[in-house]
């Protein structure tokens, strides 16, 4: 696992929008899996600074979805599909048909298999982004997620209701308590993985995703087992890491043509 510690959520945005537009360059319909939530904002603001400047073209982008609640009315804001297609379909100019997501409306077993089935026929996900949730999980894999699990109906956790409470007017009431997630072992299937964590509150995760032991109890741990993992955490989330030297004085070493 590489982690990159970076000054702040914006130069995270800004390291790992360039990731994206590289894998662009050279696969123009690349499957991006997406992440929702506060944490990725900045990279979709990156990317599309670079679309803009002519540094990047997502016209033939592919892009995937990590997770979703259940249970939401068609068409709520809040729905993770209303979210993508505001922060990254429209800004960023992905078609429409570009997109891939699960079917919540009918047979929610049958929609999460077929999902999964999707994912792969698309020829797997390139690189998937990741948020990380104040207890470890990881779209919305919550703690004692089968590490080999894959797309299915979750209940969510007080912790993460209480956490996502702030995109439903603070009212914690009305976050949904199901959700439909890529499984862990759906989300290490892409070839790579980026986790991108900022602020002091994923502190503990961090630290628990890359120097804890590999447990069910943090589905982020999973990715020790990645061939192909990076965390980029700003100073604040990186700030409980104990190899935190070791890990600044490896990525400044690193020639830049490697990328991430
Ligand atoms: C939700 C999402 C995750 C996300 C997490 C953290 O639970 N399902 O994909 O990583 O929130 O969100 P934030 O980045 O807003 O802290």
């Amino acid at each position: 696992m590489e982690v990159v510690i970076v000054e702040d959520a914006a130069k995270g945005g800004a390291l790992v929008a360039q990731a994206i537009a590289r894998l662009l360059a050279g696969r123009p319909d690349a499957l991006i899996g997406v992440a929702t939530g506060s944490t990725p904002v900045p990279v979709y603001e990156a990317l599309a600074a670079l679309a803009r400047r002519g540094e990047a073209d997502l016209s033939r982008a592919r892009v995937a979805q990590l997770d979703e609640y259940v249970g939401l009315p068609p068409g709520h804001p809040e729905s993770y599909r209303s979210v993508l297609a505001r922060q990254v379909l429209e800004p960023l100019g992905v078609p429409e048909g570009s997109f891939l997501g699960p079917d919540t409306a009918g047979d929610i077993r049958a929609a999460c298999e077929a999902y999964d089935r999707a994912l792969a026929a698309a020829g797997g996900v390139d690189l998937q982004l990741l948020g990380i949730g104040t207890d470890g999980h990881i779209g919305f894999n919550e703690p004692c997620s089968s590490l080999t699990s894959r797309t299915r109906i979750k209940t969510l956790t007080e912790r993460t209701r209480a956490d996502n409470a702030r995109f439903f007017g603070h009212d914690v009431g009305q976050v949904p308590r199901h959700v439909i997630t890529q499984g862990v072992g759906t989300i290490l299937e892409a070839r790579h993985v980026v986790l991108l964590a900022t602020g002091e509150a994923k502190a503990e995760a961090v630290a628990a995703t890359v120097e804890g032991p590999l447990s069910a109890r943090c589905p982020s741990s999973a990715l020790q087992l990645h061939p192909h993992a990076t965390v980029v955490a700003d100073e604040a989330a990186a700030s409980r890491l104990e190899l935190a030297g070791y890990f600044r004085r490896t990525f400044a070493g690193k020639p830049p043509w490697q990328g991430i």
